[in-house]
This record gives structure tokens, sequence and C-alpha cells, in this order.
């Protein structure tokens, strides 16, 4: 459990299923994430019990975003390679952008990726559909360097496309960087 000025993250329960449900509807999500589309209650469930797995394995360790106690999207640092590397992963609903609410989450998640006493990261990786310039922002904010674009790199629901690649290291200052236009 984590805790940010205005946010509780902590692992996704049962009883978060139909706010994951409610959220997934947006093609937004699907679009940009792994999230399948169409998404079903059995989806919500799977990406529950995942979350699970992934904190069981220590592979990938995701939180749900809490505000005031609800469900209002997920964070999690995915793929951590047991070698000091792992990859900043996220989803908001859309009723609860534009807040700055997820920048918020996941600073608190980066710090916590770093820290010796957390999952003691050097380097975590940031991945996203070209084109994906919400993204690109929140990662800016948190200080991701660029670090180029990454040809069909990424499997989406039409295929393969185009990635950005960006990443931060545990010793990076978190000023918020201003990437080349149009990234690459
Ligand atoms: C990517 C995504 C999470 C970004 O959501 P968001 O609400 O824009 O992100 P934040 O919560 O950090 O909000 C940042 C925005 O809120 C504004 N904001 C308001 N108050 C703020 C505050 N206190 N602090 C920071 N930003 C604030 C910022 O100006 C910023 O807007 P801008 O990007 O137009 O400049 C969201 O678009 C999403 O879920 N997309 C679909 C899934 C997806 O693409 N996931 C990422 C795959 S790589």
């Amino acid at each position: 459990m984590l805790r940010t000025a205005r946010l509780e993250l902590s692992v996704p329960e049962a009883a978060d299923a139909d706010a994951v449900l409610a959220a997934c509807q947006d093609p937004e999500i699907p679009r940009y994430t792994s999230v399948p589309s169409p998404f079903a209650r059995a989806d919500a469930d799977q990406l529950i019990a995942k979350a699970h797995a992934g904190w069981a394995s220590g592979e990938h360790l995701v939180w749900a975003i809490r505000d005031a106690g609800a469900l209002v999207g997920i964070v999690g640092l995915y793929r951590v390679d047991g070698r000091g590397s792992g990859e900043l992963g996220y989803w908001l609903a859309a009723p609860a952008r534009g807040r700055g609410l997820l920048t918020e989450a996941a600073r608190t998640v980066l710090d916590w990726g770093f820290a010796p006493s957390g999952a003691g990261l050097h380097r975590i990786e940031w991945h996203a559909v070209v084109g994906n310039d919400a993204s690109a922002r929140v990662a800016q904010a948190l200080g991701f360097r660029f670090e180029g674009v990454r040809r069909d790199a990424l499997i989406g629901e039409a295929g393969r496309v185009d990635g950005w690649a960006a990443a931060l290291l545990q010793a990076d200052d978190r000023t918020p960087q201003v990437w080349p236009s149009p990234h690459g």
C-alpha cells in the first residue's frame, strides 16, 4: 500500500471488478495498452487475478489507483526482470483524467521502484504506441528521457506498430523533460 497527497495505491481486489469493467469500455485503453477489446466481466476478473499472480512472482507489481476509495486507474511496474530493470505502465478511467492523478500516482511508484527498500530497480522503461501524446506528456512530466522509436515493436489491435521508448535511471534527476518533437 502506497499513499500520495490525494490517492491510495493498493493491490486490485475482486470488489474492483465493476470499476475495472466500466473503465475499460473506453476505447483509448485497449488502443494503447494490452487490455483486450471487447472487454468483458471475465477480463476484469482476469486482470485482478493477474495482478495477484504478478505480486506473487515479483514480475509484475500492479496497484489500483484509488481516489476516495474508488478505483480510478491502474499503475504498475511490469516485466521486473530480477536484474534491476522494469517497465512503468498505466491507465486512468476517462472521468479521472486531466487532474494530474496519474502523474501523482506514478511519481510515488517510481520512488518505491527505485528505493532499496522497495523494488531496488536501476532502470525503469516506458513504452508507448507512437502518437500516444497523453502518455508521452505524463512520461516527460515524470522525467523520463526519450530514447527513440522502435520500429514495429508493439503489437496492438491493428497489428504491429512503431513504439516510442524512454527510460529513467535511479540516479537521474526527475525534472520534467522536453523531448525532441515529434519525439523522433
Ligand atoms: C495516459 C493517461 C493515463 C494520461 O491521463 P492524464 O489525466 O492526462 O494524466 P495525469 O493524471 O497525469 O494528468 C495530466 C494532465 O492533467 C493536468 N493537471 C491538472 N492538475 C494537475 C496537477 N496537480 N499535476 C499535474 N498535472 C495536472 C495537466 O496539465 C496535464 O494535462 P496536459 O497533459 O494536457 O498538460 C490517460 O490518457 C489514459 O489512461 N490513456 C489511455 C491509456 C494509456 O494510454 N495508457 C498509457 C500507455 S503507454
